[in-house]
């Protein structure tokens, strides 16, 4: 009998080895069921993110890369200019899956200028350009790996053994290729016998609280309880929380943080009850170009994800109105720190994160 393998050990997003399709891990289907998908054309991997079956900021963003490489490599004309018009056309396309993760277009811009770089000043052959651009998407998954690996060992700075710690959503090993964001401290934390106590969201509507984090950490051996959304206060009051870990979509240059919905909530309750925030976030995630969390667009979802998604039958009288904004913006103020693959960002953001986006660029 074939030994049931552990979702820890798939990969989240990967290339096949033909270089011909991403494949994925469809996160719709957990914790019912692991399956494996092959993504090949712009369709398919436009409805993989749009749907949800890759999510999480920098596993979208790894997604998109490897997306484009693919599409890219399909494109048959030997002349660059009309090559990288193409890319140009599923690149847009790519972007518009979903607005408010900024690794996504972070990512598609990566390979834009690497793209670029080969075929215009390099003057490279278009086979060549190709072959750049597999590299390219190769390392960005690379380095997500080493970058969630720092993430972890800033953020086990600022807890201690046996502390507990709260999540909202899903900023986990599946929300990146490995370790995640928010939970890296975690799983380094428990290589170590940190014995942490996770309290995790269930987060809805998707429910990525309870169908990801619990089942990542739940798989991995970490002391994980699920808690509804509204039960945070609660832990909060009884003092079972000595941080808040989250990730992040996109951060702003003054240090507002959008992540999923839900978060502003947690960290309000937080601030009341003394325990500092941490939003984890690599440098990808960060956008200088985005002055303050008042211009970060949300992503709205219908309203069917709230009313009956989940439920054999709707739980909402029918054509009620409904108000899903997948997203929301945690005040600055709100934060106590931004944890990058750089170290921790402080108040006043808008100097400290200055200072660790000119480490990226030297770095
Ligand atoms: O809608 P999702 O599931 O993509 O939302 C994910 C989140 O909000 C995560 O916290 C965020 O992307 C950070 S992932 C390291």
């Amino acid at each position: 009998m074939q030994e049931k393998k552990n979702i820890m050990d798939y990969d989240t997003v990967a290339l096949d080895q033909e270089g011909n399709a991403v494949i994925i891990i469809d996160q719709t289907l957990l914790p019912g069921r692991v399956e494996l998908i092959a993504l090949r054309t712009a369709q398919e991997i436009w409805d993989a993110i749009y749907l949800l079956k890759v999510r999480g900021a920098p596993a979208i963003g790894v997604a998109a890369a490897m997306g484009i490489y693919v599409l890219a490599k399909n494109i048959e004309t030997e002349d660059f200019e009309e090559f990288y018009r193409e890319f140009c056309r599923y690149k847009e396309y790519l972007d518009s899956a979903r607005p408010t993760a900024v690794n996504l277009s972070w990512a598609l811009k990566r390979m834009e200028q690497a793209a670029l770089q080969a075929g215009r000043a390099e003057k490279k052959t278009v086979p060549q350009v190709k072959e750049v651009l597999r590299e390219e998407a190769l390392r960005i998954r690379g380095e997500d790996i080493e970058v969630c690996r720092k993430i972890g060992e800033y953020g086990l700075t600022l807890v201690k053994p046996g502390d507990g710690i709260l999540t909202h959503c899903n900023a986990g090993q599946l929300a990146t290729v490995k370790y995640g964001t928010a939970t890296a401290p975690i799983y380094l934390g428990q290589e170590r016998g940190y014995d942490f106590k996770v309290y995790a969201d269930e987060t809805r509507p998707l429910l990525q609280g309870a169908r990801l984090t619990a089942f990542e950490l739940y798989s991995s051996g970490v002391d994980v309880t699920l808690i509804c959304d509204n039960m945070s206060a609660s832990v909060m009051a009884r003092g079972l929380v000595q941080a808040v870990f989250v990730g992040c979509d996109r951060v702003a240059a003054n240090g507002d943080a959008a992540n999923k919905i839900g978060t502003s909530v947690v960290a309000a309750v937080a601030k009341y009850y003394g325990v500092p925030v941490y939003v984890c976030a690599p440098t990808s995630t960060i956008d200088m170009e985005t002055a303050t969390g008042d211009q970060i667009c949300i992503e709205q979802r219908p309203a069917h994800e709230v009313t009956d998604m989940w439920y054999k039958e709707p739980m909402a009288p029918e054509g009620v109105k409904v108000y899903n904004p997948a997203f929301d913006v945690t005040n600055h103020e709100l934060i106590a720190g931004i944890v990058t693959e750089h170290g921790v960002a402080r108040a006043p953001y808008t100097e400290s994160l200055k200072n660790i986006m000119s480490q990226r660029i030297q770095g």
